[in-house]
């Protein structure tokens, strides 16, 4: 079977090319190759990216039995564990994610916003003008207290710091770790497989304590943190979830919700430093208590530097995907990057204007910084909720000038599209006290 056309350059290059510039390399190869093309990357094996959204609307809402998504990510499994539902497929991936579902839902998410908000307010509060700030690892301390509190539901300080202190040092750790089962080999006391196991059995003891302490508490009831509810979930056969089962999902929403959405709102801040008028017309609109300019730079940002390059799913059986007749074992990439760089989708793709999506909003399957269908990501509505928050909490209060001239060209971190210098900025000014808007309960 023929595959779609693409780059002819070796593998390994292929694969420098992509860690080094991922946006101007997906896009330049979208360009020469059109819509579907074929890409081989080392440990990756061959993979087909489509950027055509009626073959993307397809791969996402068409039959899923011959498609996989959790295989691939079976390298995170020595971390995340076998019952996380990012590395489980079929049946038990259905199962996993049916009871983490619920309690991500765009009502529940509205109980976070306060949470959010607290967690920021204090954070910007430290923000001293003439101080300097990198603000993506700003928002990784931030987004990593928001998922202690609003999905661990734990909010003593020091409980929080020792959570801090143990899953840091694991999801920390180089992602050699993940991939490679050689370093992982416990080789003897000061071998770097021994400490990572070390790091590893205390981020299990602090987890499983905190699993240990709720199932007893006497508000679990009562409780709303994602803990308590899933605690309190059952499946079809009345089944609860084991403290193995909570473990791995607790570990799996703090390794894809934490760097994630700390990353999307480094972004967020450095597009609308670049562009003052955005940020002139944001704090305006949220003086005079209007959101959907807000939520719309939130989509834009998404859109224009979206976290993840695209979704991924493995072809158990051939597949005809845009036309083309795939075999099993292709990987195939519905391409977030590519398809939110449309220009007839998107006039002027790389110019940051939130106004286009206050004006017509996107058809869902254009706008996919979340993948889609069965697998689409659980966190979305608290993702969205999260960076719209923060930055409701931080445009008015601070003034912040960013250290480099142009924004941060976008680099590989692990598998997020990062900014390569983590958005440096200076504070210039705290602004007088502007009227806080209202609470909302909009989502993005
Ligand atoms: C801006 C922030 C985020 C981005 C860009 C993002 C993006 C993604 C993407 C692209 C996928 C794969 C979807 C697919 O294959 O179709 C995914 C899956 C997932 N995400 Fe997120 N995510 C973010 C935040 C979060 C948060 C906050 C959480 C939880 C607290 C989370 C939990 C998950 C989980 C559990 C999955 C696996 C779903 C499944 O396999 O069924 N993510 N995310």
């Amino acid at each position: 079977m023929a595959l779609p056309p693409g780059p002819r350059t070796p593998a390994p290059l292929n694969l420098l090319r992509f860690a080094r510039r991922p946006l101007a390399t997906l896009q330049g190869w979208h360009a020469r190759y059109g819509d579907t093309f074929t890409v081989k990357m080392p440990g990756f094996g061959v993979g087909v990216y489509v950027a055509d959204p009626d073959a993307i609307r397809e791969l996402f809402t068409g039959d899923q039995s011959d498609l996989r998504a959790g295989e691939a990510n079976s390298f995170m499994e020595p971390v995340l564990g076998p019952h996380s539902v990012l590395v489980l497929d079929g049946s038990e991936h259905l199962r996993q994610r049916k009871l983490l579902l619920p309690p991500f839902q765009g009502s529940r998410v509205t109980a976070f916003r306060e949470v959010i908000r607290d967690v920021a307010e204090r954070e910007v509060a430290r923000w001293r003008p003439g101080g300097e700030l990198v603000l993506r690892e700003r928002m990784r301390a931030l987004t990593f207290e928001v998922i202690c509190r609003a999905v661990f539901g734990v909010t003593e300080p020091d409980r929080v710091e020792t959570l801090r202190a143990k899953l840091g040092a694991v999801i920390d750790s180089s992602p050699l770790f993940m991939l490679s089962g050689a370093l992982r080999k416990d080789l003897g006391p000061g071998t770097p497989g021994r400490r990572f196991r070390e790091r590893l059995v205390a981020a299990d003891a602090a987890l499983y304590e905190e699993i240990d302490r709720r199932r007893h508490a006497e508000d679990l009831e009562s409780r709303s943190d994602v803990l308590s509810l899933l605690l309190r979930a059952r499946d079809e056969d009345g089944r609860g979830m084991s403290d193995r089962e909570l473990r791995d999902e607790l570990f799996t929403m703090l390794g894809a919700g934490h760097e994630t959405t700390a990353t999307g709102l480094a972004f967020a801040f450095e597009l609308l430093l670049h562009n003052p008028a955005a940020l002139a017309r944001l704090r305006a609109e949220l003086a005079g208590g209007e959101d959907a300019y807000l939520e719309a730079v939130v989509r834009e940002t998404l859109r224009l530097r979206p976290v993840i390059d695209a979704a991924e799913r493995t072809l158990t059986k051939p597949r005809t995907v845009a036309g083309w007749e795939l075999p099993a074992g292709v990987k195939v990439y519905p391409g977030i990057v590519l398809i939110q760089h449309r220009a007839d989708l998107y006039p002027h793709p790389h110019e940051f204007r939130p106004e286009r999506f206050t004006e017509d909003g996107a058809d869902s399957y254009s706008w996919i910084p979340f993948g889609g269908g069965i697998r689409r990501c659980i966190g979305a509505a608290l993702a969205t909720a999260e960076m719209a928050e923060v930055l409701r909490v931080a445009v008015p209060l601070v003034e912040l000038r960013p250290l480099r001239a142009a924004p941060d060209p976008v680099v590989l971190r692990g598998i997020t599209l990062a900014p390569k210098h983590g958005v440096r900025v200076a504070v210039e000014r705290r602004l007088p006290a502007a009227t806080r808007p209202a609470t909302t309960t909009a989502t993005v």
